[in-house]
């Protein structure tokens, strides 16, 4: 290469740079459309009912772009968008790599065919992002099987995976007081149950929670319970915990779920209705001298909250 043609290749390596470097700057220098003009609330709003446990009034309309994992909007925040992939990914542990995610699952996943084949028919739905975690199935069902429990609550039955998940934990004579408001979710979890031949230990109870859970202590159920999940609407996170605590015995445990809300928690942009809920709750959680508890970052995370004798 002669000396004319390396300057030549140094001159257009420059020139390219400094082209770079002046596209880079103008485009950073340009007001961002989206802020000024695009209702951030809007798309807030569109991003939390479309992962809401509950039907909302525009999940219908919203959940062709839930389905395809798109915002509505071709110029949607990227922040935003990546909170919403995050948030799609609630139901596997946060913050893992795909590729640790898998291994952490090969090396020691024992997910029983049953929980699989439901796995997979609820993936189907919508909104089957609102299954637990199997590897927090898992967690749930050692823990269960660590107290022997024998009577728990479900709050929040969904497709059932977790119920089935603490069934199959049971002893034979185990029970499961079940509650969900949604006869077409939880007849998919009773077809599972009773496959699973574990169905005559779930007492399923289609009404609101904290109606089924007044009518337990009501009815002397108080002290009894050995292990409550609670996995329903956030909103009423904090009524469920306070029932749950009159329900479960002294060392009994209370397990609550997506407490770290996908990482919207730590975020102080986030003040939707949902997340302060659960903001408060972890906060009064650490405060309260009721219980012994344990944060643990596992699927969307899970607190672990033992009631003091
Ligand atoms: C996150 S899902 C539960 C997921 C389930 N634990 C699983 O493993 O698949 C929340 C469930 O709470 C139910 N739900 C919402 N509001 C409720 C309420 N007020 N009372 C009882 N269940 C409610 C919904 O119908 C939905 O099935």
């Amino acid at each position: 290469m002669d000396c004319y043609t390396i300057l030549k290749k140094e001159w257009d390596r420059w020139v390219g740079n400094i082209h770079n470097l002046l596209v880079y700057t103008i485009i950073l220098l340009l007001p961002r459309p989206y802020e000024k003009c695009m209702c951030r609330k809007h798309y807030l709003n569109w991003y939390y009912n479309t992962n809401t446990e509950g039907d909302s009034p525009s999940k219908i309309r919203l959940e062709k772009f839930a389905q395809r994992g798109e915002p509505p909007h071709r110029n949607f925040p990227q922040n935003l968008k990546s909170k919403i992939q995050n948030r799609d990914m609630a139901n596997k542990t946060l913050g893992l790599s795909t590729q640790l995610y898998d291994y952490l699952l090969s090396v020691s996943l024992r997910e029983p065919e049953i929980l699989t084949k439901l796995r997979q028919e609820t993936a189907q739905l919508p909104m089957g992002k609102m299954q637990i975690a199997p590897e927090q199935g898992q967690f749930m069902a050692l823990l269960v099987q660590l107290m022997a429990a024998k009577k728990t609550l479900e709050i929040g039955v969904f497709t059932g995976y977790s119920t089935l998940v603490v069934a199959l934990a049971l002893p034979k004579d185990g029970k499961i007081v079940a509650c969900d408001v949604s006869e077409e979710y939880t007849a998919i979890a009773r077809r599972y149950w009773q496959q699973a031949d574990v169905d005559h230990k779930i007492d399923l109870q289609i009404a609101p929670a904290l109606e089924t859970l007044d009518g337990l202590i009501t009815a002397g159920s108080s002290d009894s319970f050995d292990f409550a999940f609670i996995d329903a609407d956030k909103s009423n996170y904090d009524g469920y915990y306070e029932r749950a605590l009159q329900l479960v015995r002294p060392g009994g445990l209370i397990a609550i779920d997506n407490v770290l809300w996908s990482g919207q928690v730590a975020d102080p942009q986030v003040k939707d209705n949902r997340t302060e809920k659960i903001r408060a709750l972890n906060q009064k959680l650490h405060n309260d001298q009721r219980i012994n508890l344990s944060l643990v970052p596992i699927a969307d995370g899970l607190t672990l909250a033992v009631k003091h004798p």
